[in-house]
């Protein structure tokens, strides 16, 4: 390259050797000046005029050089997010940030495909339990029994199974995992989320985002937060006190962003504290992005954005959903669209450039920390809906096994009396049989299954009569809403058992599995309470259940939550009419649903009724799981995720009118018991229960001791030894409980556990890491998590009632 110097001589040599004659006259010094002035001038000009004919107000490339504050496992991915946007049009980076379509597209909802710029668009599909509106897909369990396996290696590995499926049928973001918490076990949606306790739901939220997120979908945290109650969750605010707010509440959340580095968010349609979560700043910029430093984007649950979508928008929620043209208040104008309303707004000041340009590089950043985006050209069947293929065949007779094995190890034994479980002739247990029954709707197949004269609804299990008397027949595989899919096959209880009975005992199953009154309205709708003692049997299997599901769809009157806590059909009269019946033999309680089922206490107290066994919702494989721990194949070693008691030791869930006068909110849910929920609030409060948190038999037992702790850098360091004292083989699940220096805190709180095959005989030493923040408080006055010094104790058993070691020691 030339220097300036010498491009001065170069012209000063021209000059000094040649004439000036015609246009060279103009190269003169004295008509230079003003002609370079006036290129100059031109120049500008063009450049101007370039500028405002292509790109004119939309013009907005911008750079963002600055990341020093962005996690710094996502730096890599903003960086290439920025370049790839680079060049997008105002308009171009607004479509990212709402779904043109409302429910009505190849998924729930979708952002539309941009293909020049290389980005294929997004399709967001439900979730948790398999890929909803599908065929040829896995029928999962719900997420309340992953959790209740409390084994991380299997979570994980579900996780990862589910997100190869949605990967598949080219899903980019699975709307899993739900960590709502069950505060109240009326909420309808329970089953699709962790739990009572938010380090439970923290931990295996975790291992679920990572497995889901391997194979290269975006897992979403939903519904932050305070989303425990269906009826309604549209216009109600969950009043949260601080400290729960973000210790139990927050909590799992927290987790997923720190440990699970989970991609995206979605918010609960409720308001929390009386500020809409949809637009509420603090909870969402200035605690989730801000402090905790969520990197990802946050997207609205479906149709929440109400008017002032601005607010919306620049409070923190990224992604309106669906969004679309068609939906407001009443689905026929745009008031709660923000569609095409972004410029308008950056215009008049209501919100600024940089909030879209953040919005756009979240979602794009967490497209490419995935995979969802490599930056190369796309072809036509590499773009949204095109990509899309619900029906493509992800099922497996891996994720059939899979799905199987997560309900052998959930499904929790709550009663085994003189050992009586499993159904075996060996030389640990003596049972021949001549008969076995099985009794309760419950165990039978869903009559929808292969037959044409009910419309599924709600994705499963529940049968549309009309509006009015949707009603919910046979076997209980999951709940209703969109967190379920529409089985295509089941194995029901009924059949697996009847198989097993005639390979084990050359037994043929009976059964009586009826409902009666399901031409009437759905309150006569009854199990059949048999009256032919024909039907009574060397052994009696009874199956009761109760469902509950989302808002959306109402079954048998409810809109998602149960109103009690009672066997569905009247399942109670079933059970005490078969032992009216048939007297003096012996009978198996099998329990399906959500969480608690009311069992009363002189089914407990009689000797008769041998064994109590709580499935859950167990996905199509349920049948085979319950059978499997019924005769033995495997040996449970699930526990509960709750505490299992009557309706009345649960904090409440009274509807308070709101006395605000703030649009949309009607109803105030007070969280008055703050940070003593479940097994903390029965204590606390000295009310009864039947089975504690953590609670689960095995057909052995296991002992304790050993139990040493020390205090390390990253926390707190927990070791022991647990026997295998039984004579078969079993899964053991100790778990590590901590009371804190504190005042007005609960007793003790869970942090920590694990989960080990132990041979029979056998001893295995666990070692249990509870790390600093599990070791901490969240300290109201200073604003953060801190640990308190004092003097701890350290507890370690089988549930939170039975924790025969302990250990007290100072940490600062
Ligand atoms: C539910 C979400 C779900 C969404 C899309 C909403 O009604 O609350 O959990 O992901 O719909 O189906």
């Amino acid at each position: 390259m030339k220097s300036e110097e010498n491009l001065k001589s170069e012209d000063n040599a021209q000059q000094q050797t040649e004439e000036p004659s015609g246009c060279k006259k103009l190269l003169q010094p004295k008509f230079l000046i003003p002609i370079i002035i006036g290129a100059v001038v031109i120049i500008v000009l063009i450049v101007v005029l370039c500028v405002v004919l292509i790109g004119g107000d939309d013009s907005s490339s911008f750079e963002y050089s600055d990341f020093s504050n962005v996690d710094s496992r996502w730096v890599e991915y903003y960086k290439k997010a920025e370049k790839f946007l680079k060049d997008f049009t105002l308009e171009e980076k607004m479509l990212l940030t709402y779904s043109t379509e409302n429910l009505l597209g190849a998924c729930v909802g979708s952002i539309d495909a941009n293909k020049d710029r290389g980005f294929p668009g997004i399709c967001l599909q439900d979730g948790p339990a398999g890929v909803r509106r599908s065929t040829n897909t896995t029928h999962w369990q719900a997420a309340i029994n992953t959790a209740s396996t409390f084994n991380r290696e299997l979570i994980k590995r579900v996780g990862a199974a589910q997100g190869k499926e949605f990967k598949t049928k080219g899903v980019t973001i699975m709307l899993s995992p739900c960590m709502n918490i069950l505060r109240n076990p009326l909420g309808g949606r329970i089953w699709e989320a962790y739990g009572e306790d938010p380090f439970l739901a923290g931990e295996v939220a975790v291992e679920a985002i990572k497995g889901m997120q391997s194979q290269g979908v975006l897992a979403c945290a939903k519904h932050y937060i305070g989303n425990e109650i269906e009826d309604p969750r549209h216009n109600s605010s969950t009043n949260i006190p601080e400290q729960a707010l973000w210790e139990i509440y927050i909590e799992p959340f927290y987790k997923s962003v720190k440990k699970g580095d989970v991609a995206s968010f979605m918010e609960s349609y409720n308001a929390v504290n009386d500020e809409f979560m949809t637009k509420n700043k603090r909870l969402l910029q200035e605690i989730l992005k801000d402090k905790i430093g969520y990197a990802g984007f946050i997207m609205s649950d479906w149709w929440a954005i109400n008017s002032d979508s601005h607010e919306h928008f620049g409070n923190g929620c990224d992604m309106n959903m669906p969004g679309g043209p068609w939906w407001t208040e009443n689905m026929t104008g745009v008031e709660g669209s923000w569609w095409y309303k972004i410029p308008e707004w950056i215009k008049s000041g209501l919100i600024t450039e940089d909030r879209l340009n953040d919005a756009a590089l979240r979602i794009i950043a967490s497209m490419f920390k995935v995979g969802q985006i490599t930056g190369n050209k796309l072809n036509d069947d590499e773009i949204y809906p095109n990509n899309v293929h619900l029906d493509k065949s992800t099922i497996t007779d891996e994720t059939k096994q899979l799905n199987r094995e997560v309900g052998q190890e959930s499904i929790v034994l709550l009663e085994n009396k003189g050992n009586y479980l499993p159904l075996k002739n060996n030389k640990h247990n003596t049972h021949t049989y001549t008969s076995i029954t099985v009794f309760g709707n419950s165990a039978a197949d869903s009559p929808c299954l292969g037959a044409n004269d009910c419309t599924c609804i709600g994705d499963n299990s529940t049968y549309n009569r009309g509006e009015a008397t949707r009603y919910f027949a046979g076997y209980v595989g999951l709940g209703w809403g969109s967190g379920t899919t529409r089985f295509e096959y089941q194995v029901s209880p009924l059949k697996a058992i009847t198989a097993r009975a005639k390979t084990e005992f050359n037994v043929d199953v009976k059964s009586s599995t009826g409902l009666t009154g399901l031409s009437g309205d759905f309150n006569d709708i009854k199990e059949n309470i048999p009256t032919d003692s024909t039907l009574c049997a060397d052994l009696n299997i009874i199956f009761i259940a109760a469902n509950s599901g989302e808002e959306y769809i109402k079954v048998e009157g409810l809109l998602g939550d149960r109103k009690d806590l009672n066997a569905w059909h009247n399942g109670e009269g079933l059970v005490d009419g078969v032992l009216a019946l048939c007297q003096d033999k012996d009978y198996v309680l099998v329990i399906l649903g959500p969480a608690t089922v009311n069992i009363k206490s002189t089914w407990k107290s009689n000797t008769n009724i041998k064994a109590i066994l709580f499935g859950g919702m167990l996905g199509a494989e349920g049948g085979n799981a319950i059978t499997d721990v019924l005769f033995g194949d495997v040996v449970p070693s699930g526990h509960l995720t709750f505490v299992w008691a009557p309706i009345g030791s649960y904090p409440n869930v009274t509807k308070t009118a709101s006395t605000l006068g703030i649009k949309f909110l009607t109803i105030e849910y007070n969280y008055t018991e703050g940070l003593f929920i479940g097994q903390r609030y029965v204590e606390k409060n000295n009310l009864p229960y039947d089975y504690p948190f953590g609670y689960g038999l095995s057909y052995t037992t296991f002992s304790y001791s050993g139990l040493s702790c020390d205090r390390v850098t990253d926390g707190l360091s927990v070791s022991f030894n647990v026997k295998n004292d039984g004579q078969y083989d079993g899964k053991a699940v100790p778990m590590v409980f901590l009371k804190l220096p504190l005042n007005n805190y609960p007793e003790k709180v869970f942090k920590g556990f694990d989960k080990k095959l132990i041979k029979a005989g056998a001893t295995e030493k666990f070692e249990i890491l509870i790390d600093n923040h599990d070791l901490s408080y969240y300290d109201v006055d200073k604003g953060d998590f801190a640990i308190a010094s004092g003097s701890y104790t350290v507890y370690v058993g089988g549930d939170a009632k039975t924790l025969p070691l302990s250990v007290t020691l100072p940490i600062s």
